[in-house]
């Protein structure tokens, strides 16, 4: 058995997690939304970055885990390189696939939807020269759609999911590409999917995170399974927690409360 950590400001990254459950039975997940910080995207680099460090503090002194997924485009984007720097542990970032979009996009046009701070980072525009240099990549900031996945996943109806991503789909219809570029939106990856025009195709970088963590945990020596418990998922604050004890039981994962420090 393995440890892997997800960490988010919120639910975002617990499609990641799922995916990987799904992948491996070997591999204790431990998921953290930091809460307390929610929303990363419309923060300062430095917040992100003391936010992030401290969130990352309270994962590897409750759970030593082998490899940590900062599972938010913000983090990753940010304060990767950072993190990288301060803790001894592989990490694996999220970061808008925007390697994939330039690959299978037919006319060039690839529309990207993620937060402000994502969308406006030099990070980003770095990936979009190197990856997609000969298409069009229109950016879009929807931080009210990322409180709509934060607040109302537990509950939406499909159809105020598919109505939630409509201002998106408007804003991008010369694009035959869309990246989900937050990881709360692959929550909506579906509703995306059938509200897009045909021959839209909907892209996020769930698949590709996954194999990334497989890889990094093939070479990491398994401990006794006795000592690890179920895949679980923590938050760092009081707010939405009867919501996010709601999720955890729809996705079979045991609500473990609010993380703090030395807890
Ligand atoms: N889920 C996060 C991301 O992928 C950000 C949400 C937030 O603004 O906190 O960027």
């Amino acid at each position: 058995m393995k440890v892997c950590a997800f960490l988010d400001s919120g639910s975002g990254g617990i499609p990641y997690m799922l995916r990987l459950m799904e992948r491996t039975k070997d591999v204790r997940c431990v998921y953290l939304g930091d809460t307390a910080n929610f929303p990363y995207g419309e923060k300062s680099p430095e917040e992100i970055i003391q936010g992030a460090v401290s969130a990352v503090d309270l994962l590897t002194e409750n759970f030593s885990p082998n490899v940590i997924v900062t599972a938010c485009n913000t983090i990753s984007v940010s304060a990767l390189a950072e993190l990288r720097k301060r803790f001894p542990i592989p990490f694996v970032g999220t970061v808008p696939a925007i390697r994939l979009a330039g690959k299978i996009s037919r006319n060039g046009k690839i529309g990207l939807v993620a937060t402000r701070f994502t969308v406006e980072s030099d990070y980003t525009r770095d990936l979009i020269k190197e990856f997609a240099p000969n298409c069009l990549v229109l950016k879009r900031a929807d931080p009210q759609l990322v409180d709509f996945v934060e607040k109302r996943l537990f509950d939406a109806t499909p159809e105020e999911k598919r109505a939630a991503c409509m201002p998106t789909i408007k804003e991008f219809s010369q694009c035959d590409t869309i990246i989900l570029g937050c990881t709360h939106f692959v929550h909506l990856r579906e509703a995306f999917q059938e509200a897009v025009p045909s021959g839209v195709q909907v892209v996020d970088s769930c698949d590709g995170v996954v194999e990334r963590v497989l890889k990094q945990l093939e070479n990491v020596p398994d401990v006794p399974s006795i000592a690890l418990g179920e895949n679980s998922l923590f938050v760092t604050s009081s707010s939405h927690k009867d919501e996010y004890e709601k999720l955890c039981s729809r996705f079979g994962l045991k609500f473990g409360g609010i993380l703090k420090k030395n807890s």
